[in-house]
């Protein structure tokens, strides 16, 4: 069965159709961030007015794509879109294309929940079995989870203030470095010192609060508190800076997901969401003999409609499929807290 997947949750416009749940047929993926980057940051009201102006052309790219592949609109078994969670108004607008175009072809049509898709995304590269430790790192959401199934997953610990990517995020921005921030601290921490600074960790340490982890005390640090966790003896800089902040950012993140990975004595890990992009998180993560570790390649790490497509075959081959009067929510729903 070929299913087409929709993605509007944030800045991301993105088609993709998708065989069996793994074979990628064509697969369109328009950023906006152009007409976010004036604000350092992504205006939702700007999102949904581009998702309405973009959403038919790459609609009609991705159909494109798959006529190439004698693939054609008849050929689409079903449906899956992006329902939740994310920004109202843009998730309105794919929803609302996805309703129409499965009610013209009588297909059926899956609501997905977006941090689900971001965990089932490396299986549309290799075959990785159940359980396994999810870890979700992006512009808005930082958890340590324990993936069941492609339906089934546990949230150990997340952030209990600023997400990751929102952290890096601030930091460029209060820095006028540009955005998305965290590929330009990225970039700058490829030439600087990681040491120079010594932000403080994430201690949360309630056993209630195991895994949980806060960015507050670090983006502060490197915001406003500078000069008291400089270690003096390095010339200062902004790669330094950048460095030092993303050596404890990503540190702070792994301590937490070691020790759940112990806990559940699981050795496979799955990274997915925008900052599994970091290199700097690659490569700990990579040095880490005892872990398997699957990283989605970078097009299947930030958001995608791929990834949509290929978690929505497996819930319609389950029949758990919605109706017309499916609903959006900007809310993270749908995980068992333990
Ligand atoms: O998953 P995503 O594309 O969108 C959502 O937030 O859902 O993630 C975007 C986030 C942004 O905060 C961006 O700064 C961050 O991912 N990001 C990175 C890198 N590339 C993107 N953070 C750290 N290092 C990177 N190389
Ligand atoms: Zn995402």
């Amino acid at each position: 069965m070929i299913v087409l997947g929709i993605e509007t949750s944030c800045d991301e416009c993105s088609f993709a159709l998708v065989r069996d749940g793994r074979e990628i047929i064509s697969h369109v993926v328009v950023s906006q961030v152009d007409f976010h980057k004036p604000y350092d940051g992504v205006v939702p009201e700007i999102a949904s007015r581009k998702h309405i102006e973009l959403i038919t052309p790459v609609f009609k790219r991705c159909m494109e794509q798959a006529s190439l592949h004698d693939v054609s609109i008849a050929d689409i078994g079903g449906i899956g879109v992006t329902t939740h969670p994310g920004l109202a108004g843009s998730l309105i607008v794919g929803l609302n294309y996805a309703k129409a175009l499965a009610f013209a072809l009588d297909v059926p049509l899956v609501g997905v929940n977006h941090i689900f898709a971001h965990l089932y995304a490396p299986q549309l590269e290799r075959e990785i079995e159940y359980p396994y430790m999810g870890l979700l790192v992006s512009g808005g959401h930082t958890m340590i989870t324990k993936v069941n199934d492609y339906n089934d997953i546990e949230v150990l610990g997340a952030s209990i203030d600023d997400a990751c990517g929102e952290a890096f995020d601030k930091v460029a921005k209060h820095y006028g470095m540009g955005y998305p921030g965290g590929k330009v601290i990225d970039d700058l921490a490829a030439n600087g010192n990681p040491h120079a600074y010594n932000f403080p960790f994430s201690n949360l340490y309630k056993s209630a609060e195991k895994y949980d982890i806060s960015y507050s005390g670090l983006k502060n640090a490197a915001i406003n508190q500078t000069d008291k966790f400089w270690d003096g003896s390095s010339q200062r800089s902004i790669e330094n800076l950048c460095a030092s902040f993303q050596r404890v950012a990503i540190d702070s993140l792994l301590k937490k997901l070691e020790a759940a990975a112990e806990d559940c004595g699981i050795r496979r890990i799955v990274a997915g969401g925008g900052v599994a992009a970091n290199s700097y998180l690659r490569r700990r993560l990579a040095s880490r003999p005892e872990y398997r570790v699957y990283f989605p390649s970078m097009e299947l790490c930030t958001d995608n409609g791929a990834m949509i497509a290929g978690i929505a075959h497996r819930h319609i081959e389950n029949r758990e499929i919605d109706d017309l009067n499916l609903s959006v929510s900007s809310r993270v729903r749908g995980f068992r807290r333990i």
